[in-house]
């Protein structure tokens, strides 16, 4: 398994660690419906495993991990939609999402086009809430609570999804859901496990 070092993550991760790139489970795994039991324990563990799928899913890349893509059947996730720096360029902001909870998801609804690290190389229009009002624990158990918007709104509710056991492409039509798992199956048969794009970041 490829260990790198990891790079400074902010306030929660003043220190040089091991990390290591996690597996992450694929559809048609049958792990990926599993309903994900809460975090009650508050310990080095949990901050090890936190430190792993950042590092998991900054590799992919990708926005947003819930444990059970790494086979963690737990209610933990971390999204880091980067912030815009002075000169333009992406900094990172990694957030965590320990037992997340929405309060009042909005009447009205906004349109993304959804990608899915479980689902690789798949995209596609899925349509959620627009604003919700989110309740999450950090490391250490405290609670917080926010209004989330935009891109943000979204990614969550998709994380959330994964701890019910639910993927984006089961809001779509059964139809659209077997065309987008038979071009899995079809790209993996073609050899390589993906569909190469210009996400990739190997020859
Ligand atoms: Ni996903």
């Amino acid at each position: 398994m490829p260990v790198v070092l990891s790079v400074d993550f902010g306030a929660n991760h003043p220190y040089l660690r091991l990390m290591a790139l996690l597996p992450i489970l694929e559809v048609p795994d049958p792990r990926l419906k599993t309903i994900s039991t809460p975090v009650e324990t508050f310990d080095d563990d949990l901050k090890k495993l936190v430190d792993d799928m950042f590092e998991t899913m900054y590799a992919a890349p990708g926005i947003g991990l819930a444990a059970i893509q790494v086979g963690v059947p737990k209610r933990l996730l971390v999204i880091d939609l980067q912030d815009e720096g002075p000169d333009g360029e992406a900094v990172r902001n990694p957030r965590i999402f320990v037992n997340p909870e929405i309060l009042d998801p909005s009447e009205d609804h906004s349109v993304y086009n959804e990608g899915c690290l479980s689902v690789p190389d798949q995209y596609a229009e899925v349509e959620r809430p627009a604003t919700v009002r989110a309740r999450w624990q950090d490391l250490d158990g405290q609670v917080h609570e926010e209004a989330m918007e935009g891109m943000m709104a979204t990614c969550l509710q998709h994380e959330m999804d994964h701890l019910e056991g639910i993927l984006f492409i089961d809001h779509l039509s059964r139809l659209k859901r077997q065309m987008v798992l038979k071009k899995i199956e079809k790209a993996r048969k073609m050899g390589g496990g993906h569909v190469h794009n210009e996400h990739c970041r190997h020859d």
